[in-house]
């Protein structure tokens, strides 16, 4: 039985911001405010959402405060939650200086897509941005967000990468991503700045996910490519959970940690899966390669799980979903890209 099926974005945005006693608990255990940078892209809203839940149910008087450009809408939902909210480039480095002291800190902030071609900005977005965040809050506790894509494609069947294995990331993205953990690294080794890297793979919340742009294919009757054959994914939910709970194991040097759900998904199966639950059918292209992007989600469910929402269920909401044409970002993944290029 999984749990029930959302029909309505209010129902999905409380779901996702829903925070787990577990949150409630290591929050409660934190003092100060909790800035999160980058609060305006897919996560942020819900994961600033379930911190202020979370500290409201503790009894505390913590002030949430949201810092994004605010330029894919307005700031006005999250106000409505109690969440104070700063509009801030996190490139100024004046803008920086003058954000608002705290003692934790979420930095989500990034650059993917439209990489390939301006490289330079995604190296920017993703290096020299976080450096200014990590001397502006280099006395804070801070959770830094990165990806599984810089450990690079690993053998499909091997239990995917864990978080001691060299990275080897593939394309300028990924590089950019291991270039912001290091630069995090440093700064968290020379000042002591505890820090978690928090390496995602592939959050899901049903307008968006990999889950998502599979049953958007099949529903445009386009066939699904095979040659990433494996994935893993991750209820959003789930990952805010996670995200919040790392700020009390960040360290220096940092603490590294992958944040994923614990099954290899085949894109086959659950392809097929999807088309039959949408009562279409679905075409294939190519064959599945030996390797794919691919992490062992062991660790991080053990410290900062267990996980609510298992990978059956959320395809069983996503198909739902799409179903009775539940609204969608129109922001692909593209995990099928092999290469690297955003
Ligand atoms: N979602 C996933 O499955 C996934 C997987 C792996 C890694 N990640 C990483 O995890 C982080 C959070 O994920 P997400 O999906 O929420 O990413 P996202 O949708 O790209 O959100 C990040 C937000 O950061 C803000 N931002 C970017 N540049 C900024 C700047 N110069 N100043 C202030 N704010 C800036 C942007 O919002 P404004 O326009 O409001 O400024 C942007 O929407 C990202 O770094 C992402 O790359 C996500």
């Amino acid at each position: 039985m999984h749990p029930t099926a959302l029909t309505t974005e209010a129902e999905l945005d409380d779901r996702l911001s829903d925070p787990p006693a577990e949150v409630v608990e290591s929050l409660a255990r934190l003092d100060g405010d909790l800035i999160i940078l980058g609060a305006g892209g897919k996560m942020g809203p819900s994961l600033a959402v379930m911190a202020q839940r979370a500290s409201d149910l503790a009894g505390s008087r913590r002030r949430v405060i949201a810092v994004s450009r605010f330029s894919g809408g307005s700031d006005q939902p999250l106000r409505d939650r109690g969440i104070t909210t700063v509009a801030c480039d996190l490139s100024d480095e004046r803008a920086v200086s003058g954000l608002p002291d705290a003692p934790l800190i979420v930095f989500m902030a990034g650059r993917k897509f439209g990489s390939t071609g301006d490289e330079a900005t995604t190296w920017a977005m993703n290096t020299y941005l976080p450096a200014l965040v990590c001397r502006r809050y280099g006395q804070c506790r801070i959770v830094v967000f990165s990806t599984g894509n810089v450990y690079g494609l690993v053998p499909v069947g091997g239990g995917g990468s864990r978080e001691a294995d060299t990275p080897r990331p593939s394309g300028e993205y990924a590089m950019s991503c291991l270039g912001r953990e290091r630069v995090c690294e440093y700064f968290s080794r020379r000042s002591g700045t505890p820090v978690a890297l928090f390496r995602l793979n592939y959050a899901c919340d049903l307008r968006y996910g990999v889950l998502v742009d599979l049953a958007h294919q099949i529903l445009r009757g386009e066939p699904v490519d095979l040659a990433m054959g494996y994935f893993n994914t991750i209820w959003q939910g789930d990952a805010n959970a996670m995200a919040l709970r790392a700020l009390e194991h960040a360290s220096s040097p940092p603490w590294v940690v992958n944040a994923t759900g614990p099954e290899t998904l085949s894109v086959r199966s659950v392809a097929e899966r999807l088309a039959r639950r949408l009562g279409r059918t679905v075409g294939f292209t190519g064959t599945e390669s030996d390797t794919a992007l691919l992490s062992d989600a062991r660790l991080g469910i053990e410290r900062l799980g267990p996980l609510r929402v298992s990978a059956e269920a959320l395809v069983e909401w996503v198909a739902d979903w799409v179903d009775h044409g539940g609204k969608v970002l129109g922001k692909p993944t593209h995990f099928e890209s092999r290469d690297g290029s955003f």
